[in-house]
């Protein structure tokens, strides 16, 4: 009888900035899941991007969906710094990227380069976004909640509500209502 072979746990890491979180991330990450031992999800702090939710947000925000897909080899990790420090200090061995079109692939081909020379250790995989999510981006999602619009067919009810929280005007003191319709 052949000898089993010592299996080492495989461990995948996603970055993202997530903000907020949407369908076509979490596309990813269900798809993601099935392909290592342990998923970690890495939201960067990145604040080069001015995020709208701060880290501590939008961790919250990431690890209120992926509960709700109930596989317990999902991990949601803070992380700032280079991707690479993160991912050895993790122990992960992919680093896991969406690539929703044409568009992203330059961007992602580049990144994917660099990391691999500072860390070879390091192998990227893209998963293509599925149908329905590949005109999907955060910047959008903002942007349409923002100006009222809904965004329920890019992110989920949770997400939704806190986007029109965040959007929604101040009450000024003494608790006058606010006016105009609730479109989220
Ligand atoms: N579905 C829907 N939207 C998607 C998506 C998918 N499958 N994949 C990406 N996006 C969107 C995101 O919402 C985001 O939209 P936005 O720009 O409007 O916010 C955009 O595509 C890409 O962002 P994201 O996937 O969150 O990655 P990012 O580019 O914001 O973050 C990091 C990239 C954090 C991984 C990168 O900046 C990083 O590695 N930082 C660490 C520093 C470092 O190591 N730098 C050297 C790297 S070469």
């Amino acid at each position: 009888m052949a000898a089993a072979m010592p299996k080492s746990e495989r461990i995948g890491l996603y970055p993202g900035t997530f903000d907020p979180i949407t369908h076509g991330h979490m596309d990813i990450i269900r798809r993601a899941a099935h392909m290592v031992d342990w998923l970690i999800i890495g939201v960067a702090k990145n604040a080069g991007k001015s995020p709208l939710f701060s880290p501590v947000e939008r961790v919250k925000m990431v690890q209120r969906e992926v509960k709700k897909l109930h596989n317990t080899n999902i991990k949601v990790k803070p992380f700032d710094g280079l991707l690479v420090k993160t991912a050895q200090e993790m122990g992960a061995s992919v680093l896991i990227r969406g690539l929703r079109g044409i568009g992203d692939f330059e961007y992602e081909m580049q990144m994917a380069a660099i990391n691999r020379q500072l860390y070879p250790e390091v192998e990227t995989i893209f998963l293509m976004a599925c149908e329905g999510t590949q005109f999907v981006a955060s910047r959008h999602v903002k942007e349409i909640a923002s100006l009222g619009g809904k965004v329920i067919a890019f992110v989920s009810e949770d997400t939704a509500a806190d986007l029109a929280r965040r959007y929604s005007p101040k009450k000024p003191r003494g608790g006058a209502k606010s006016r105009g319709p609730q479109l989220i």
